[in-house]
Formats: structure tokens, sequence, C-alpha cells
């Protein structure tokens, strides 16, 4: 059994209490004998939270700055749960280092720097994973076990959406969400970049796209009393055309009012369809044309111990797994795939290809065009 040792950066911010949770959790539910991991550096900039961990997760190292862990030989994987704009120079430094990385989404500033980290990563031969968890949730497996089956023929069409309300109210305190320089592509990165995973999972390679993106605040408060300019996209709108033929019609928002985590999709096919709502985390609707006329509707799938990411957590269908546990699962597939070589997914590689689309919005609406993605 082989336990890989993993420094979380941004420990004591949201992401970081969350893998620091999965790394330390997985084993109890999927077992040892595909590794196991320690967190054993843990980078904050909270003295506060430092004290905590020394509690929380005895006997890691609680360091202040992320360069002390990336060169640390005591480190096999590094995880990036920082603000956006570090995630490209930190993933490089752990990348050259020879360390296996996981990058919180999105994976990079822009295309060029994904391309350039997921060259580094195959040259280093090492493991590398972008924080899309959602998808990982079993009910997309169904749902991309449904479509690889053919069971709703050719998509023709992806609509897919992400919605919150965290700066809908234009009094709103400013954060580093709104600073394009800490955050470059705002809502595209932050939210779109998690509907363009599920595209790039379920449906395939975004070949060009039109989109317009919107500031709708453009001053917020900031802490000591001033405004700050918002300096990156509140919300998105995205007509798209994918490799394969399918179009695709996507928005995004961090101003939903009301909407305080909205996440659909609906993928249409020629011979059937599937939608997911966000709401109801396990359930998969299903149409058939395969059903016999006067008999045909949406049905209602609950995804259950079928599948083994579920099985781990619970013996009987809808129980409900949540956010964290699709975090688990990422963790004990990130561990798995270095200790046994598993492919899994989403790599760099796939990172770069999201990136891609989040570049090609940025483009777009700056142009006001349709824009071309390069095949890779
Ligand atoms: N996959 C998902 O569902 C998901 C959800 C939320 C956030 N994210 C991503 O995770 C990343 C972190 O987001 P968050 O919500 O946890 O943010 P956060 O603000 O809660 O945490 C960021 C942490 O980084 C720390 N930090 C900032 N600069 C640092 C530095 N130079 N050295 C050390 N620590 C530093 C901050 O103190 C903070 O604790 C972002 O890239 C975000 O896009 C992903």
């Amino acid at each position: 059994m082989r336990e890989i040792r993993v420094a979380v950066l941004g420990a004591s911010g949201w992401m970081g209490k969350v893998h620091t949770m999965a790394f330390e959790t997985f084993p109890h539910f999927f077992g040892t004998s595909n590794g196991t991991a320690r967190v054993a550096a843990l980078v904050t900039r909270n003295p506060e939270a430092a004290k905590e961990f020394a509690i929380t997760v005895p006997g890691a190292k609680v360091r202040g700055d992320w360069r002390d862990a990336v060169t640390d030989p005591d480190i096999d994987l590094i995880d990036i749960c920082l603000p956006d704009n570090m995630h490209y120079e930190v993933a490089k430094a752990a990348l050259l280092a020879g360390k296996h990385v996981l990058c919180e989404k999105p994976l990079a500033d822009s295309a060029a720097e994904a391309r350039e980290l997921a060259d580094i990563a195959r040259e280093k031969g090492v493991i590398t994973r972008v924080g899309h968890a959602f998808p990982r949730n079993p009910v997309h497996d169904l749902a991309k076990d449904i479509i690889e089956a053919g069971e709703i023929g050719e998509i023709t069409m992806f609509r897919g959406c992400q919605h919150v309300d965290v700066f809908a109210d234009p009094a709103a305190p400013f954060m580093w969400r709104a600073d394009g320089n800490l955050a470059p592509t705002g809502i595209v990165g932050d939210t779109g970049s998690h509907v363009f995973s599920f595209m790039e999972y379920l449906v395939g390679r975004v070949g060009s796209l039109i989109a317009e993106n919107s500031v709708f605040t453009k001053t917020r408060l900031t802490e000591d009393g001033g405004q700050a300019e918002v300096t990156n996209p509140d919300a998105t709108n995205v007509i798209c055309r994918f490799e394969n033929g399918a179009t695709g019609l996507v928005d995004f928002s961090r101003v939903a009012t009301g909407r305080k985590f909205m996440q659909t999709y609906e993928i249409y096919g020629t011979k059937g369809s599937i939608a997911f709502n966000y709401d109801e985390i396990n359930r998969l609707r299903f149409y058939t044309n395969a059903d016999p006329e006067g008999r045909r509707g949406f049905r209602e799938m609950d995804v259950g111990p079928e599948y083994a990411n579920y099985k781990a957590f619970l013996p009987l269908p809808n129980f409900a797994l949540g956010y964290n546990e699709t975090k688990i699962i990422e963790a004990m597939e990130v561990v798995r795939s270095i200790v046994t070589g598993t492919p899994m997914w989403p790599t760099f590689e796939s990172g770069h290809h999201i990136t891609q689309i989040v570049d090609a919005c940025m483009e777009s609406s700056r142009l006001k065009r349709w824009v071309e993605i390069e095949p890779s």
C-alpha cells in the first residue's frame, strides 16, 4: 500500500478545507488497495488557521509560502486551492519540480498557459487533474453510459446553465473573484468552466462559438470603505457548435437574483434526450423514442449502487451524494492514478480544452463575432 503525501495550498480557504477533508477521508469509503493519502503540508497565510491545523491535521507541516511546499522532497502531490491568477505560476513550478499536480479550476488564465502546463506534465511523466468535480457525480456516468450506448442517438443540442446570486445585490462587497487581475476571466473561468466541463465530458469538443459578456455593477465597496472597479464579467451568454455537429446554448451568471446555485443541462439526440438539474442531484431524466407511442415521456432515473463511486458511499439509490462526495471521488481518483496508472478525467489536457472555450468566450465578446477554436 503506497501513501501519497499531499501539500494543500490555500488550505484555510473553502476548497483548501474540502480537499484536505477529501484526501484524509477517501480510504474510509474506497479502501486502501489503490493507495492512501496523507496531508503532509498545508500552506496558509492565516495564523489562526495554522493553529487549528496543528489539531485537525496533526503532524502536517504548516507553511506560509507555497514555494516551500513545491520544493519539499517529502511531498508527492501539490494540490492548488489558491486564487485563479496563481494557478499557472504555482502549477508550473510544481510540475518542473517533478510533482504530481491537482489544480482547482480554472486551470490557467489562458489556453496558452494551460497548453504549456499540459506539455510540461507530459514531458515530466506526472499525473495531473483539474478540480472539475461536478461531472464526477456518478449520475453523470449514467448520462455518459446512455449517450455512449447510443440510446439518445446522435446529439443535436446541449443546453446548459449555471447561475448564482453572490454578486446580484449591487451592494455585495468587492472580493478577488471580481478583480480582473486576480480572476482575469471572471464568471467565464469561474462558473462557465463548470458548464464547459460537462460539455467536454458528455458531448465532445467545441469547435466555434459566439459569446457576450456583461458587467452589471461597475464598482463595489471594498473592506476599507473605498470603491473598486469590477474588471471581469458578471454574466455570459454563449452559442456554440461542437466538432461533432451538435449545437450548444449556454448561460451562466453570478448576478442571477434568487438563484443560490442553479446548474442544469439538457442533451437532445435523434432518438432520445436526457436532462439533469442539480436540485435533484442524484436524478437523471431520460426520454426515448423506443418507448411505444402513447407511453412516451421523460422517466426519472435515480443513480444508485450499480455505480462503484456511488456504492462506495451508500448501499441504496437516491440517498443523495452531495458536493463533498464528488471531491472525495476526485481525491481517490488522483491517488489511484498516481499509484496504479488508472486513467482519469479531467487531466490538464482536458483542462486545456476547457480553457480554450473560456478564451474563445473572452475573445468573441471583445470582438463581437464568432470565434473558431483550434483543434489540438
Ligand atoms: N471546483 C469547484 O467546485 C470550486 C469551488 C469553489 C472554488 N473553486 C476554485 O478554487 C480556488 C480557491 O477558491 P476558494 O473558493 O477556496 O477561495 P478562498 O478565498 O476561500 O480560498 C483561497 C485561499 O488562498 C489563500 N491565499 C491567497 N493567496 C495566497 C498566497 N499567496 N499564499 C498562500 N495562500 C494564499 C487565501 O488566504 C485563502 O485561504 C479558486 O481557483 C476557485 O475558482 C473551485
